[in-house]
């Protein structure tokens, strides 16, 4: 990962999100609610921007940050976003009608692993972003790259996890297996024959993977 100095040099030269955006930054910090990194966010949109990404899957809205950073970013683009999580849901709903972006977004309530049918009317989708349950990346990839266009891509966040995909020895039980199944997600992407994937080291590590679609 990047070292601290310029990881807050970058964070810097980022502009001010609006009020509402910089509220939600506030909410998820003080409610413990896990948001993507800034820098990531930015390396994100960006990509989403040259793509031209006008149908967008969302695995994990948590209080709908990404997804209205996603609907700011790109006009008129529709984004269908997941979330099991009640108050969540509930946050999430209360901030995207205070946003004015409500129309672009449709949150699907339940369990990602559960809700494809629901999902796959809105199908398919230029582009996926998976950031909910990190142990279960694999499913939501293999269950969700059915419905996206031929060349689209996916977007994974915290491939890196903190860097603690790198490291050898870690104490905690519970987090080692968490760990292993990230790298097991990475080595099992990186050599996945219909994609072209890349793991960015910024935020919490991004993979960018696009589909190959038919040769030419
Ligand atoms: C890291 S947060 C999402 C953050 C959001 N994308 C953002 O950057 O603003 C992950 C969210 O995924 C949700 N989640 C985890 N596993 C899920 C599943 N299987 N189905 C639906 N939601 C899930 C969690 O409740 C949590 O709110």
């Amino acid at each position: 990962m990047l070292n601290e100095k310029l990881h807050f040099y970058i964070e810097g030269l980022i502009a001010e999100r609006n009020p509402l955006l910089m509220e939600m930054e506030s909410y998820a910090k003080v409610h413990h609610v896990p948001i993507m990194e800034l820098a990531g966010i930015e390396t994100m949109l960006q990509l989403l921007r040259i793509h031209r990404s006008k149908k967008i899957l969302e695995v994990g809205t948590a209080i709908g940050y990404s997804a209205l950073r996603m609907a700011g970013a790109l006009k008129g683009a529709h984004i269908v976003t997941i979330e099991r999580d009640e108050e969540r849901i509930n946050a999430a709903q209360e901030f995207i009608h205070r946003s004015g972006f409500g129309e672009q977004i449709t949150l699907i309530k339940g369990d990602a692993l559960e809700v494809a049918a629901e999902v796959s009317q809105y199908a398919p989708f230029d582009a996926i972003f998976i950031d909910a349950a990190k142990g279960q990346y694999k499913k939501f990839f293999e269950i969700y790259a059915d419905y996206l266009t031929e060349d689209g891509m996916i977007i994974t966040d915290n491939v890196l996890f903190k860097g603690l995909v790198a490291e050898s020895e870690i104490e905690s039980k519970r987090i080692r297996n968490l760990v292993k199944k990230i790298d097991d997600f990475n080595r099992w992407l990186m050599t996945h024959p219909n994609y072209d994937s890349v793991i960015l080291p910024v935020g919490d590590g991004v993979a960018i993977s696009k589909r190959r679609g038919e040769r030419k």
